[in-house]
């Protein structure tokens, strides 16, 4: 969940297939646009500081790289295997099963709300023996992050480890 420009659904499309080959399913999720319903999460700056991949971008693939069809390109290469949906995680994963899904990785929105709405959506995962790796646990500009994860872990008994610097909370059954 929150993929951005797809670099991070590609490698893990890359790992998922040296391992499982073509045996493995991965689903994205993101608004893949900026507006005013969204405008209070935080979307990370969608201009390249990098020349080289403003003229890549805007002269050779003629994409906007925040964009879902940006996105299915870089993933052209696992087309069987993944499937991406644009779309607000508040109403989108309320209608998705999650009886099937064994690895989640939150990196969507930020704001408290958002958070706790995505992992009481996925919670049937961790029901199920898997596991929600959440990015970003411990940002001082999204404090809402640390305080939805802590929280459901709490309220749901849930354990809750937080790995690399503080950078990630990997929650699952305990
Ligand atoms: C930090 S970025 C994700 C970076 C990505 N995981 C990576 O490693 O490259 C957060 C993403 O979440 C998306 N996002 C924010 N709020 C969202 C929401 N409510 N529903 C779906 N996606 C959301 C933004 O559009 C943005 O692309």
């Amino acid at each position: 969940m929150g993929v951005f420009h797809g670099v991070t659904a590609r490698n893990v499309c890359e790992l998922l297939y040296s391992i499982h080959g073509d045996n493995f399913k991965y689903i994205g999720l993101d608004l893949f646009h900026e507006n005013d319903e969204n405008k209070d999460e935080i979307i990370p700056n969608t201009k390249f500081k990098n020349p080289l991949k403003n003229i890549y971008f805007n002269y050779i693939k003629r994409q906007n790289p925040y964009s879902i069809e940006a996105v299915e390109d870089l993933l052209k290469k696992f087309k069987n295997n993944a499937s991406l949906i644009k779309g607000n995680s508040n109403v989108i994963l309320k209608k998705i099963d999650m009886s099937k899904i064994d690895y989640v990785f939150l990196d969507g929105g930020h704001d408290y709300s958002t958070v706790m709405n995505d992992l009481n959506s996925c919670s049937e995962v961790i029901q199920n023996d898997g596991v929600i790796l959440c990015d970003d646990y411990d940002l001082s500009y999204a404090p809402g992050v640390k305080k939805a994860i802590d929280e459901f872990s709490l309220k749901n008994n849930l354990k809750c480890q937080i790995i690399c610097n503080n950078r990630f909370a990997k929650i699952h059954k305990n």
